[in-house]
C-alpha cells in the first residue's frame, strides 16, 4: 500500500492546470453503451476509476483506446456482446452502476452487482431502480445483484424523485435516450456533470430539455450515434486547489477551471478572508492578505454547498480565527475526517450531522493519519502541508482513485510531498 509523506511546506504559490471531471467522464464513458459507431472523448482524466470504467466497457465488447499522452479515450461500439457486468471488476469502483441504465436500453437486460456503501453511507439505489421500474422495467435483487430487464423495450414515464441523486438522475435520464415516448424527471439532480452527460448524448442524437434544472424532458430516438466531446473541468478538483492557497496562506492561479460551477466555494472562502479573482488566466486564490476568519458551511445538493468540498472546507476551519460550524444534510456518515484531523491537533466535536471545529488555538502538528474516503484524504493532505513537523497519510488509493497527479500538481506550487510504498 503507497501513502504520502509530507513535511510542512509554508505558502504554497504558482499556477495549476485542472484535468477532466471524474464525475463527468464516468457517466459519459458509461453513456458510450448506447451508441452505435465511434466516440472520441477528449480531457478525460487519468484515474483508476477511468480505468476500471474502460475496463467494464471492453466486458461489453466494445473496443477502448486510451491515450494518455493526448488525454483521450476512444471508444468504438460495433454491439454489445453480454448484459452481465463482471462482479470483479464492479466492486472495484461503485460508480459502475451507472452502466445499468445505458445497458439495460440497449440490450433489454442488465445484471450488475450492487455498488454497496462506503465509508460515507450505504449508498442505496432504491431512486434508480424506482425510475427504470416507471419506465417498464423489471427489477429483480437480492442481497448482492441488481437485475433490471425489459423485453419490450422501456416507455417513457414521468419520474419523480424523492432526492436529487446524481447518479438516479443520470441513469434514468441515459435510459430515457432509447425508450419508446418522453420520459420527464422531476426534481432532478442540477450538477454541472449532469449538464455534460446531456450535452454529450445530444451530440450523439438524444432528444434532451432542461438539463441542469430540477425538470429534465427526454424524447426517446430509435438509436444513437457517434460523437466527439471534450470533458468539462473537475469543479472539485478546482475547489481542491482552492483551498490549497487558502489553507497554505499562498496564491495559486487556476487554470482550466469554470468559475460558475464552484460558486458556492468562492462565496464560502471570501466569508473567510480569502481573495478569489476570475482573472484572464484563470481563478486566482490568495489566502496571503488578510487573517482568515471563521465561517459555517451547509452542505446541499447543487447549486448548494458541495458535499464533496465538506472536508477540504474543514481542514481549512481548523486553521482560522474564530468557532465555525459544519452541516452534512447530503451523506449520512461523512465526518470521518474529523477524527483524523483532530490526530492533527485540531478539536472537532462531531454530533451527527454537524460538527464544530474551533479553529486556530494553536498550529496543527504532523501525525499518521488514514484516508476514509476520496475527499476525507485530500484534506488531510492539505491539513498535513500546513501541519508543524512531519505527517504521513495513508490508504491513498482513495485520493489516486480522483486525483490525476494529485502529488506533482502539489510539488509544482512548493508542497513537500512524497509518494512512497508502504
Ligand atoms: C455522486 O454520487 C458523486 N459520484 C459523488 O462524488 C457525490 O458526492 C454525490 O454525487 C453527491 O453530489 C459520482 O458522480 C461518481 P447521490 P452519487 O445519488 O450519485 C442518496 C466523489 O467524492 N440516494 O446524489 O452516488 C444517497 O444515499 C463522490 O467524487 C438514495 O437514497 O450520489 C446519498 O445520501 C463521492 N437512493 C444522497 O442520495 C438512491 O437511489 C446523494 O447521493 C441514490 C442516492
Amino acid at each position: 500500500m503507497a501513502k504520502y509523506v509530507i513535511d510542512y511546506s509554508g505558502p504554497l504559490r504558482g499556477e495549476v492546470v485542472i484535468s477532466g471531471s471524474k464525475n463527468a467522464v464516468l457517466p459519459i464513458l458509461a453513456a458510450t453503451i448506447l451508441m452505435e459507431g465511434e466516440c472520441e472523448i477528449s480531457d478525460v482524466p487519468n484515474l483508476l476509476d477511468v480505468d476500471v470504467m474502460c475496463r467494464i466497457l471492453r466486458s461489453l465488447g466494445l473496443e477502448v483506446i486510451e491515450n494518455w499522452d493526448e488525454h483521450t479515450v476512444t471508444v468504438i461500439n460495433n454491439g454489445i456482446t453480454t448484459s452481465v457486468v463482471p462482479h470483479e471488476l464492479v466492486k472495484l469502483m461503485r460508480a459502475s452502476i451507472f452502466v445499468m441504465g445505458p445497458l439495460l436500453a440497449r440490450t433489454g437486460k442488465a445484471v450488475i452487482d450492487l455498488p454497496g456503501g462506503c465509508s460515507i453511507g450505504s449508498r442505496p439505489i432504491d431512486l434508480h431502480n424506482k425510475g427504470l421500474k416507471l419506465m417498464g422495467a423489471r427489477i429483480l435483487m437480492d442481497d448482492t445483484t441488481v437485475e433490471a430487464s425489459a423485453a419490450n423495450g422501456l416507455k417513457g414515464n414521468l419520474v419523480y424523485l424523492d432526492f436529487p441523486s446524481v447518479g438516479a438522475t443520470e441513469n434514468v435520464m441515459m435510459a430515457a435516450t432509447l425508450s419508446a415516448g418522453v420520459t420527464t424527471i422531476e426534481n432532478a439532480a442540477e450538477e454541472p456533470e449532469i449538464v455534460d452527460l446531456a450535452n454529450f448524448l445530444t451530440k450523439m442524437g438524444a432528444k434532451i430539455k432542461g438539463a441542469g434544472t430540477d425538470t429534465i424532458r427526454i424524447e426517446g430516438v430509435e438509436k444513437l450515434h457517434g460523437a466527439r466531446h471534450t470533458v468539462i473541468p473537475d469543479r472539485i478538483e478546482t475547489g481542491t486547489f482552492m483551498i490549497a492557497a487558502a489553507i497554505s496562506r499562498g496564491d495559486i492561479l487556476i487554470k482550466n477551471s469554470i468559475p460558475d460551477h464552484v460558486r458556492p466555494v468562492i462565496a464560502k472562502l471570501m466569508e473567510c478572508g480569502a481573495i478569489v479573482n476570475d482573472e484572464v488566466e484563470g481563478l486566482r486564490v490568495r489566502g496571503d492578505i488578510n487573517d482568515l476568519v471563521a465561517t459555517d458551511i451547509n452542505t446541499l445538493p447543487y447549486p448548494g454547498f458541495p458535499t464533496d468540498m465538506q472536508a477540504l472546507f474543514m481542514a481549512l476551519l481548523t486553521t482560522v480565527d474564530g468557532t465555525s460550524q459544519v452541516i452534512e444534510t447530503v451523506f449520512e456518515n461523512r465526518f470521518m475526517h474529523a477524527a483524523e484531523l483532530t490526530r492533527l491537533g485540531a478539536n472537532i466535536r462531531v454530533e451527527g450531522r454537524k460538527a464544530i471545529i474551533p479553529g486556530n488555538q494553536n498550529p496543527l502538528t504532523g501525525a499518521q493519519v488514514v484516508s476514509t474516503d476520496l475527499r476525507a484524504g485530500a484534506a488531510l493532505v492539505l491539513a498535513g502541508l500546513v501541519a508543524k513537523g512531519h505527517t504521513e497519510v495513508s490508504e491513498i488509493y482513495h485520493v489516486e482513485r480522483g486525483y490525476e497527479d494529485f502529488q506533482d500538481k502539489l510539488k509544482a506550487l512548493g508542497a513537500k510531498i512524497e509518494r512512497v510504498e508502504d
